[in-house]
């Protein structure tokens, strides 16, 4: 906008050059403005958020160390998105990043999509280039999937168009009107150009709790030696369990088909230990004590507020780590009386 304002000035004082006698007027004029166009574009994008690697740059040191001490149980979650964020990031990809995340609530979906945010954008998730797309929020009725089809494909096109390296998460994509989904397939393709658009460095996350309970029984049955589970063995119970899943918006979707998906990421159900690193992190986070004077006690209290499963064994947390804070909140402060 304001570059336009500087156009029309220009224009004016060329025009008025023109009439009056003093054409040196003209000159300098013209000079000072070709010198605030230079100027003037880059010093903007120094304080306010641009398309620039100044802005969007991954951070792979700080994505390692981000997922490695914050994220609770998952092995199989670090390398396969620090190698695929890499390879996408550092060369000119052939398609477009398309990660999707599997597993139960509180695994640790939403959370790893915000470290991957906050290592590629300065600006993290508040960054106008990071676009969280909530299914349940943003397309709660079936009948008006024409409509939702419309303002999807504005909003892909409209920012990738503005920027590239555009990040699109979608939240509880299984919960999407059947048929949606497909709206982006063209997007994830090998296409140079598509509009005169070229969509290959974007990046899609897709999170769902599809698969969880595949994934769920695995870990079960393997729960003793859980960090051996192979991320090859869960793509395939993965990808089994998505097509076979009639509530998925993924259902029929020929995303699955076309193998549009770059990496299947499993999130493992959490145990007993993981919830208790949980616990740690908000009783110091929210200041109730400093890491070393945590009291097992307390930390036992809190994980026994939740449920866990199968019934009888009590293995698994049902939420993950998502209720952790209100418990944290419910036993730190009827303790206190
Ligand atoms: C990347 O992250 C690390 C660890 O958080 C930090 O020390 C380093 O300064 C960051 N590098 C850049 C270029 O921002």
């Amino acid at each position: 906008m304001d570059f336009i304002r500087l156009v029309v000035l220009y224009g004016l004082f060329t025009y008025v050059s023109a009439i009056e006698p003093f054409s040196t007027f003209g000159a300098i004029g013209t000079a000072v403005l070709a010198g605030l166009y230079t100027v003037y574009g880059p010093v903007k994008c120094q304080f306010k958020e641009c398309c620039t690697s100044t802005w969007i740059n991954l951070n792979s040191t700080a994505l390692q160390d981000e997922l490695q001490s914050k994220l609770y149980g998952q092995h199989l979650v670090t390398d396969v998105i620090i190698k695929h964020l890499k390879a996408h990031m550092m060369k000119d990809p052939s398609k477009a990043l398309t990660l999707s995340f599997h597993g139960g609530t509180g695994t640790g979906k939403n959370y790893v999509s915000k470290i991957i945010a906050e290592s590629i954008y300065k600006q993290g998730m508040r960054s106008k280039y990071v676009h969280l797309i909530s299914s349940t929020k943003e397309f709660p009725h079936k009948d008006m999937v024409p409509l939702y089809k419309d303002k999807l494909r504005d909003l892909i096109e409209t920012s990738v168009k503005e920027c590239p390296q555009s990040l699109f998460i979608f939240d509880e994509i299984d919960k999407m009107p059947p048929g949606l989904i497909d709206t982006i397939k063209p997007y994830l393709d090998f296409y140079e150009q598509l509009g005169g658009t070229d969509y290959r460095k974007a990046t899609f996350l897709f999170l769902s709790n599809t698969a969880g309970d595949a994934i769920s029984k695995h870990v079960l049955s393997n729960w003793l030696n859980r960090e051996d589970i192979e991320l090859k063995e869960m793509e395939h119970i993965i990808s089994k369990a998505t097509i076979n899943t009639k509530t998925s918006g993924m259902y029929h979707s020929d995303i699955i088909y076309k193998h549009m998906i770059t990496a299947y990421v499993p999130f493992l159900p959490m145990e007993r230990r993981h919830i208790k690193e949980c616990i740690k992190d908000v009783l110091v986070a929210q200041n109730y004590y400093k890491r070393k004077d945590i009291p097992e006690e307390d930390v036992r209290k809190i994980a026994n507020q939740l449920n866990y499963f199968p019934s009888n064994e009590e293995i698994f947390s049902v939420t993950g780590c998502k209720r952790v804070p209100e418990k944290v909140s419910y036993v730190m402060e009827t303790d206190e009386d």
